[in-house]
């Protein structure tokens, strides 16, 4: 798909969104007017409810969607509703559109944009059978975007940032949406080297043998169970023309597949924890993302990956393993793996990196699911400046966080008997909270540390499918933070 600014647009497919506003019956009869419509028929049947759409058939071969925004629209509204017309429309359109965006500002045009880009995702990445592509998402796909000549530099700028994203974005729902057959930690390792060195920034990956010369014993751990061996990724991206920027180390959870363990999970869902690795996949789009904008920030992420299998040789429950720390872990649950490989992540990223600010993501608990569902992801720090700029940034980009807490109190539900800390306070309540805590322990009290809970927000309910699938959850949130930062 091509896309180009202009006043002039030729393409016979013209979409208009429109929000709802008191004003809105005074615009319906205006474009009535424009089209040679009837006013009372539009204003009848269009109610620029979000993600509403009126398809109207003009003469001489003319389309025009109307495209309804809902109430006091956000950057968030206008990409989910141009992601619907466009996935839901996809044939209709055919291979030229015209969008009317003179009205949004750069936030919503860029989201309007990156919401086209990712409506033509294609989730059935293993089908035989697949009817063909729309010629729109195709080659000779031409997008025009209508927009003032006053706001062209700052909308070509947008439109540049929804690219690299959405083209980011997209492989990452790939990798998210692979099964566990396609995407092993190698996997996403190669895919990590291959990114840096088209991007420009430097990755390293340890093997299994680095990794247990390294000491990971956490991570080590996790991996006993597994025919395929664990790999640790470090990446760093250092713009070289800004000596004095901040520096933010991310790590995230890279568990390619969790059966639980010997803990083992349920049959019924398990399937699901093929997307276990949601944080390593923000990461990952983050990172790239950041290069390919060259944003003025000294970017380290770091996944530590690996599977969580059920074997004879897999870990035991009450086994107590070791760490990159050299802090003991007694394992009360199998299941609770993303914590004890975040502890070797966090370790290492602290002791060689001491970032200004430490993130990290993971898909950690169906507590935190249980908590807050699918529409925010659980927020924890003690550090009120990082926590207000990602719950700052979290507003802008519509992909919700919310504060947890992590009082002291709770540091008593993963004392251990026998090891310094164990994984899981044994208890049904609080569990994000308690993971939150033993994540805590591995940041060597970190000034500026900051932990995202994903499980519900990164695999969820979308028009591309009938199952849970990828949502890309975290990399426009981190890259908008980045964007931001001081
Ligand atoms: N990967 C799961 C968490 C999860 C649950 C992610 C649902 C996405 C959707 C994690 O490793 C896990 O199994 N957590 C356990 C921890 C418990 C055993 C302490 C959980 O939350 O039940
Ligand atoms: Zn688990
Ligand atoms: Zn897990």
């Amino acid at each position: 798909m091509h896309i180009h600014l202009t006043n002039e647009p030729t393409a016979e497919v013209l979409v208009l969104p429109i929000p709802q506003t008191d004003t809105l019956s005074d615009r319906l009869t205006e474009l009535a007017g424009r089209f040679g419509l009837e006013a009372s028929v539009l204003q009848q049947d269009f109610r620029a409810e979000a993600k509403e759409i009126l398809s109207l058939y003009l003469t001489g071969g003319r389309k025009v969607f109307l495209l309804g925004l809902g109430k006091e629209p956000s950057a968030i509204d206008w990409l989910k509703a141009f992601r619907e017309l466009f996935f839901r429309q996809q044939k209709r359109l055919g291979p030229m559109v015209a969008v009317d965006l003179k009205a949004a500002g750069p936030d919503a045009l860029e989201a309007a944009v990156f919401g086209i880009h990712w409506g033509g995702y294609d989730l059935k990445l293993y089908q035989t059978d697949k009817p063909a592509r729309s010629g729109f998402y195709e080659g000779q796909g031409e997008l025009e975007i209508l927009t003032g000549d006053e706001r062209r530099a700052e909308a070509g700028e947008a439109l540049a940032r929804a690219a690299a994203l959405a083209d980011t974005h997209r492989q990452i729902l790939d990798l998210m949406n692979a099964p566990s057959n396609y995407v092993m930690p190698q996997t996403l390792a190669d895919w990590a080297v291959a990114s840096g060195q088209k991007y420009g920034y430097s990755v390293t990956v340890f093997d299994k043998a680095e990794i247990e010369r390294q000491g990971m014993k956490a991570l080590l751990s996790v991996n006993k169970g597994s025919e395929h061996p664990p790999v640790f990724i470090i990446m760093e991206y250092k713009p070289a023309d800004r000596p004095g920027a901040k520096t933010v180390g991310l790590v995230g959870k890279g568990i390619t597949f969790d059966t639980g363990g010997i803990s083992i999970k349920p049959s019924t869902n398990m399937h699901l924890m093929k997307s276990d690795m949601g944080g390593a996949a923000a990461v990952l789009g983050t990172m790239e993302v950041a290069a390919r904008l060259r944003l003025p920030v000294h970017l380290i992420g770091i996944i530590p990956s690996t599977e969580n299998m059920v074997d004879g040789k897999a870990t035991r429950p009450g086994d107590v393993v070791g760490s990159y720390l050299g802090k003991t872990i007694e394992i009360i649950d199998t299941d609770a793996e993303g914590r004890v490989i975040l502890a070797d992540g966090l370790g290492y990223m602290v002791r060689n990196y001491r970032p200004d600010f430490l993130i990290d993501l993971a898909t950690l608990t169906g507590s935190v699911v249980a908590t807050l569902g699918y529409h925010a992801a659980g927020l924890f720090s003690s550090n009120e400046l990082l926590k207000s700029r990602l719950v700052e940034a979290a507003d802008r980009t519509g992909e919700r966080l919310w504060p947890l807490p992590l009082w002291e109190v709770y540091r008593e539900d993963i004392k251990s008997d026998v090891a310094d800390v164990k994984n899981f306070s044994g208890k049904p309540v609080a569990g994000a909270i308690s993971a939150a805590k033993f994540l805590e322990v591995f940041t060597e009290n970190h000034p500026a540390w900051a932990h995202l809970d994903i499980a519900g927000t990164a695999f969820a309910d979308t028009e591309f499918g009938t199952q849970k699938n990828a949502s890309g959850f975290g990399i426009r949130l981190l890259t908008d933070f980045l964007r931001h930062l001081p």
